[in-house]
């Protein structure tokens, strides 16, 4: 397993992450073509302080790994692994990748998270990657994790080496983005 850049010839693997039950927990559709392809052009050239990588099994691109800078080194992460794909371990490896990556290569120092109540997987994700559990706000539960207080680097999936176009190189400073009310 390991954590790559998205390409345009990713695409068609996009569209079949994105369906059926996979779908039940996030808030998205599943997508068109065109949308598939915007996607991959928006992880290559997104705002600064977004970070997407796809999550690769032997050249299959079975899921995705999203961090998005929510306010001064922090920031969120989100995962979604194509249906067949699930229960192998790649999106509590896939999450210790990731933040293994934001931890060393983007300044962040601390992650949160959230997942829906019924989604029991996603909080067990959380829990084996050291995420501590916060409260319930929206409907939702939510979690974080500090660089200093609960994150062991312990990860060893291959990480990107490449910087897209668009992306900062990795470890220069993120701009404050204003914390949503
Ligand atoms: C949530 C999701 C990312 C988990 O991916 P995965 O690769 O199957 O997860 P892992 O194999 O790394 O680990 C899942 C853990 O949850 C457990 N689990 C899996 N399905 C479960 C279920 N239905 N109920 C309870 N626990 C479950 C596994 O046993 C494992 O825990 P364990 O190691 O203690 O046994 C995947 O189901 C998914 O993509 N769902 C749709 C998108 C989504 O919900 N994203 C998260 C939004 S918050």
């Amino acid at each position: 397993m390991e954590l790559r850049e998205l390409t345009e010839e990713d695409a068609p693997a996009l569209q079949k992450i994105y369906r059926g039950a996979s779908l039940t927990y996030i808030e998205r559709q599943g997508l068109s073509a065109a949308e598939a392809i915007t996607m991959v052009s928006d992880a290559l050239t997104g705002p600064h302080g977004r970070w997407v990588f796809g999550i690769a099994v032997d050249d299959d691109l079975v899921g995705k790994v999203r961090l998005r800078c929510r306010a001064e080194s922090h920031a969120a992460i989100s995962y979604v692994l194509r249906e067949d794909s699930w229960g192998h371990g790649y999106a509590t490896q896939a999450v210790a990748g990731m933040l293994r990556y934001a931890f060393t290569a983007t300044g962040m120092t601390s992650i949160g998270a959230r997942h829906h109540p019924d989604n029991t997987a996603s909080g067990r994700v959380l829990q084996k990657n050291g995420f501590t559990y916060r409260g319930t706000f929206g409907g939702w539960l939510l979690y974080d994790l500090r660089k200093t207080n609960g994150w062991h680097p312990r990860s060893r999936t291959p990480l990107p080496t490449t910087t897209a176009p668009g992306r900062p190189p990795p470890g220069s400073p993120t701009p404050p983005v204003a914390r949503r009310r």
